[in-house]
């Protein structure tokens, strides 16, 4: 089939590439000049793994290229929106000027009968105004609202083989073609048993949500156990593995620590707080005000944790912060937990040296002032304490008796929970994880 992707970012370049590698034939459209430089070049603008490969496979039969001209969406007749909806400045509504930008500079170049996707997470009610919008500026072109799931890291994966596809479509003969049409996009995973689920607009728009709003409390609800732990010297951890048995429970993001970050979550809870709010129904998710409070205070808990084992005596101790990163094998500092830790560390006038495998480039642009070091050696030098607060293989598999060796004083705070206590306790070390003894 016949694709244009636009927007190029997380989203969209790795689906536009994963598209061309089912053999679609794909171009790839974003107003960054740069990015589309890049992308051309077969060089990934962030990092994902798996994509390099799927871009450099996918290029070389021609399928897939990338343009800065919207008018190259013509040629198609599906069209994915996978644009950012970053937070409002000041707010905490999602910001939808990058998709209604989108949606005008795409319409004159559609045809009757073209489908237009919308990936972008946009709060309830946007696809209905939009198709609405399309009616006048593109007549005869249909508007599905088609959320994604992926994760970064496992993006590619998650693309090509997702857990479940999700159609919001129009009553009638529209919908039904739209469906159809998405069948035949996404023909190999389906035949791979993935489940689809067609629906209408506010549903659609509202799974993505709800599906991140679920995924936050559930981490906030066990670090909410971690902050009972701490008061009662119970393990947050062994409680985690006990009630994660529980099928209906499940063990999978129960992991406590500094919390969650990145592009996604938070800023979707908060957006959808924020439009529940517009809907009169504000009440029904204020509950994800304390998911978010309970968050944020994680990361206070971290400093405080550092400041407590270094008797208060933090001006000045040259502190060693291994991670960056939202989480490991992301490059993504976005609302990153591990860089808003680093930069409260340097703020309460600690000499923060901070490293990641692969975020540091993207850290040092949000914030020049802290030091950074390429590899975990250096930033362990004669550091006065260590905080983890991404768990990168290669940071959990580091050797206590080892680091030792490097630091000037043997006091760790396991941010993430990733780091075998009794181990890093046995070698010397003043150990300290959240929610544990
Ligand atoms: C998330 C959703 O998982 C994905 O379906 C959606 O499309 C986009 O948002 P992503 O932001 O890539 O994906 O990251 P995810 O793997 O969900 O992790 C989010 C954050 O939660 C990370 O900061 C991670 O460290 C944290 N986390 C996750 C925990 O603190 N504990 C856990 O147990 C799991």
């Amino acid at each position: 089939m016949k694709i244009s992707v636009i927007g190029c970012g997380y989203l969209g370049a790795v689906h536009a590439a994963a598209m061309a590698e089912l053999g679609h034939e794909v171009v790839g459209i974003d107003v960054d000049a740069a990015k589309i430089e890049s992308l051309s070049a077969g060089i990934p603008p962030f990092f994902e793994p798996g994509l390099p490969a799927i871009l450099a496979s996918a290029t070389a039969t021609g399928r897939l290229r990338f343009s800065t001209d919207i008018a190259d969406a013509a040629g198609a007749s599906v069209h994915f929106v996978a644009v950012g909806t970053p937070q409002q400045r000041g707010g905490n509504a999602a910001d939808l000027r990058f998709v209604n930008a989108a949606f005008e500079a795409l319409a004159p170049h559609l045809k009757a009968g073209d489908v237009v996707a919308g990936k972008s997470t946009v709060p309830v009610g946007t696809a209905s105004r939009l198709s609405a919008r399309l009616e006048s500026t593109a007549p005869g072109a249909v508007l599905a609202w088609n959320p994604e799931f992926l994760r970064e890291g496992f993006a590619v994966k998650d693309t090509i083989s997702p857990d479940r596809l999700v159609y919001g479509v129009p009553d009638g003969e529209p919908g039904a073609l739209a469906a159809s049409v998405l069948d035949r996009v996404y023909a190999s995973a389906i035949e791979g048993g993935t489940p689809v689920v067609v629906t209408d607009y506010a549903t659609a728009e509202l799974v993505k949500v709800s599906a991140n709003a679920f995924l936050a409390t559930k981490i906030s609800f066990i670090n909410a156990m971690a902050e009972i732990a701490e008061v009662t010297g119970a393990d947050v951890t062994a409680l985690a593995d006990a009630i994660g048995y529980d099928a209906r429970i499940g063990r999978r993001f129960l992991n406590a620590g500094v919390g969650f970050g990145g592009g996604c979550l938070p800023k979707d809870i908060r957006a959808f707080t924020a439009r529940a709010e517009e809907l009169g129904r504000g009440e029904s998710v204020a509950f994800l005000k304390e998911v978010d409070q309970i968050n944020l205070r994680r990361r206070q808990r971290v400093i405080d944790l550092i400041v407590e084992l270094l008797d208060g005596q933090v001006n000045g101790k040259r502190i060693a912060v291994l991670g960056l990163a939202f989480k490991p094998h992301s490059d993504d500092v976005r609302d990153s937990p591990a860089l808003d830790v680093a930069v409260q560390l340097r703020g309460l006038g600690a000499e923060v040296v901070a490293t990641d495998p692969q975020a540091i480039e993207n850290a040092r642009v949000r914030h020049p002032q802290l030091k950074y070091a390429t590899d975990a050696n250096t930033a362990l030098q004669d550091a006065d304490a260590v905080v983890l607060v991404t768990e990168w293989p290669e940071y959990t598999a580091l050797e206590p008796e080892v680091v030792g060796e490097r630091v000037r004083g043997r006091v760790i705070v396991d941010g993430r929970n990733a780091l075998d206590a009794v181990a890093w306790r046995a070698a010397g070390w003043t150990y300290r994880g959240l929610g544990r003894r």
